[in-house]
């Protein structure tokens, strides 16, 4: 199945052929926008409503090196020391010098970025963990919110942008596809499914880029949003491009606990300006709440001397560790000393969700846990955006630029959106368009609908659950090999699906899903020591040396 010989698409004329960006958040958008001010036609598909993804939930901000008491030194040095020696010091160097850039660029397209009359560029600059000052511009705590509705208003404004909500890339279109296994291989378009129309329609591109978001989903908790499947990452390999660096899966220590509100951030900013972690008071933690402390002791600073504002995956790793001790379901965290006029005007949303929950932030503390929050690895590119097959690029959190190493630094994804975003733009026009030959259209003659969905969504709630089971904030070499195996019979039953049956959105993110999840497993296994994100309790010290985990593909024949 799908994709056959026959019948040959017509060849489109070389000057109207679109690129063909997939995903609809800042850093597909970012690439759209350049590309579309140079006069080049683009395509931009979302597999759901073009306000889903990663980027509309982002709430602390976006890190811009702006300050007189900053430099792109002491940001590289927080990149390299959040990323616990695996950060390629030229790409932090590379997006540290291009954040103020970034940020005029984000304010000339209309960023209501929260202003401040005495700061940099007339912005007010907030704090996260990790960060030596004060260096993160944002959008009171919807940060995301403010930059996607002024992205997708220039993008829906602009002659040269067609915007296509609901539709989902499957494939990359190849040389495999062409018959032409032989020769070298390159990307000539994708294959994507109209969702409504329940087609899948053959997109011939000057140029794909995947701009497609991370695989928050493969875990039970995670913060992100249903896009994040890891379709992109999954089509690079499939299309035998390398990936790296999956072990690091970036868990955010202080996600909302509450049964209903399963992903809602409490954010990092929040820790910045002064928020603590405390250990459930009384209950099961068997800690009496004090005068001084009544909602319980603070514990971070027993891990870390920068206690709450240490790296994530210290803060992360601490959360698990005393909620395992305690026997306690959540943490606190309290923010009550704040006060309600200083957490209404700068945490206005999550002030408000709260509230709507029953939990007022000003008096009482917030019940949080850590969840599956970044995806650090990806399809590996270079500093424009290129990934292994030409005609085919990366941006976002999809790839892997070398900039988050082992664990990210808050804020510093926004950026690389950005920075790589424009870059990515300049490459694609700067390559010379070549001959396009024609492509094969997509054939479900040999397969028909799915009599039952029973057998994705309980292979998704599964995946879901082994992987964060076994393959979560602290991992042992034997829960690793249990979740492969489990993933390689999961994997068995869902190509089959492929196979024989005509393609959905579920059946598609699952696939990808069990793609994604395999990866990590398998980039975990490979990594015999303990390093940022990754802990095995095999391998509890650092290695004096280390690399980043790089996976290629081993060649598959076939028409898939
Ligand atoms: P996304 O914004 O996730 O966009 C992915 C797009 O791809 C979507 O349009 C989706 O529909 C589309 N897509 C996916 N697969 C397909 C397919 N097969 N076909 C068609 N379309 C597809 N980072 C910071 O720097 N600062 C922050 O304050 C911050 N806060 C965050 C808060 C939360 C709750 C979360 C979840 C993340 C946060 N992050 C933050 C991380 C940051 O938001 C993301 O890394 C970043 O927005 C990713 O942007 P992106 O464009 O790569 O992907
Ligand atoms: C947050 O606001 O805590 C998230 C910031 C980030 O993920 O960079």
């Amino acid at each position: 199945m799908h994709p056959a010989g026959d019948p040959m698409q017509e060849q489109t004329s070389e000057a109207a052929a679109p690129v063909v960006v997939i995903g609809a958040g800042l850093a597909g958008l970012t690439v759209a926008l350049h590309l579309a001010a140079q006069g080049q036609p683009v395509i931009v598909l979302a597999k759901r409503s073009l306000g889903e993804g990663a980027t509309a939930w982002a709430q602390g901000g976006i890190v811009g090196v702006l300050g007189s008491d900053d430099s792109v030194e002491s940001h590289v040095r927080d990149t390299q020391d959040a990323g616990a020696g695996l950060v390629d010091e030229h790409t932090a160097r590379f997006i540290a010098e291009h954040s103020p850039e970034a940020i005029e660029w984000l304010v000339a397209q209309g960023v209501p970025f929260s202003p401040d009359p005495q700061g940099p560029l007339g912005l007010h600059l907030t704090r996260e963990g990790g960060h030596a000052v004060r260096r993160i511009a944002h959008a009171a705590d919807a940060t995301g919110r403010a930059i996607h509705n002024a992205l997708l208003a220039r993008a829906s404004a602009h002659p040269l942008v067609t915007l296509k909500a609901r539709w989902m890339a499957v494939d990359l279109i190849t040389e495999r596809h062409l018959k032409r296994a032989d020769a070298p291989p390159s990307c000539h378009g994708v294959y994507a499914l109209d969702i409504d129309a329940q087609r899948v329609e053959t997109l011939p591109a000057r140029a794909v880029v995947l701009a497609t978001g991370g695989v928050g989903k493969t875990y039970r908790y995670t913060t992100n949003p249903d896009t994040a499947t890891g379709d992109g990452i999954a089509m690079a390999w499939r299309a035998g491009c390398r990936v790296a660096n999956m072990e690091f899966i970036q868990f955010h220590p202080t996600c909302l606990y509450h049964p209903q509100e399963r992903s809602f951030l409490i954010t990092e900013a929040l820790r910045g300006e002064g928020a603590v972690l405390r250990l459930p008071a009384n209950g099961s933690a068997g800690r009496e709440a004090t005068a001084e402390e009544p909602w319980g002791p603070r514990f971070m600073a027993d891990h870390d001397p920068r206690a709450e504002l240490a790296p994530r995956d210290i803060v992360a790793r601490a959360i698990d560790f005393e909620m395992k001790k305690h026997g306690v379901d959540h943490v606190w965290l309290d923010a009550t000393h704040l006060g309600e006029a200083f957490l209404k005007e700068h945490f206005p949303t999550i002030h408000a969700r709260c509230l709507q929950l029953g939990i007022d932030i000003a008096r009482q503390p917030i019940p949080v846990v850590p969840a599956a929050h970044y995806t650090c690895g990806g399809v590996v590119t270079d500093l424009a955006g290129r990934a292994d097959l030409p005609g085919l690029y990366a941006v976002g959190e999809a790839t892997y630029t070398g900039l988050h190493g082992a664990n990210r630094l808050a804020s510093n994804s926004l950026l690389e959106c950005v920075v790589i975003g424009r870059t990515c733009a300049a490459s694609i026009l700067d390559t010379p368009a070549t001959e396009r030959p024609a492509l094969p259209a997509w054939d479900e003659s040999l397969v028909e609908s799915a009599d039952e969905q029973v057998v994705i969504s309980h292979n998704w709630d599964e995946l879901r659950l082994l992987m964060w089971n076994y393959v979560g904030i602290v991992r042992t070499t034997k829960r690793l090999e249990r979740a492969l195996h489990r993933i390689e019979l999961l994997r068995g039953e869902i190509d089959e699906y492929y196979a024989n049956f005509r393609v959905t959105r579920d059946l598609l993110e699952l696939r990808n899903l069990v793609e994604c999840a395999e990866l990590i497993v398998r980039s975990a296994l490979v990594r015999h020591e303990s390093r940022g994100l990754h802990f095995s309790r095999d391998f509890p010290h650092t290695l004096p040396v280390s690399f980043p985990t790089v996976l290629t593909r081993p060649a598959r024949s076939g028409a898939r």
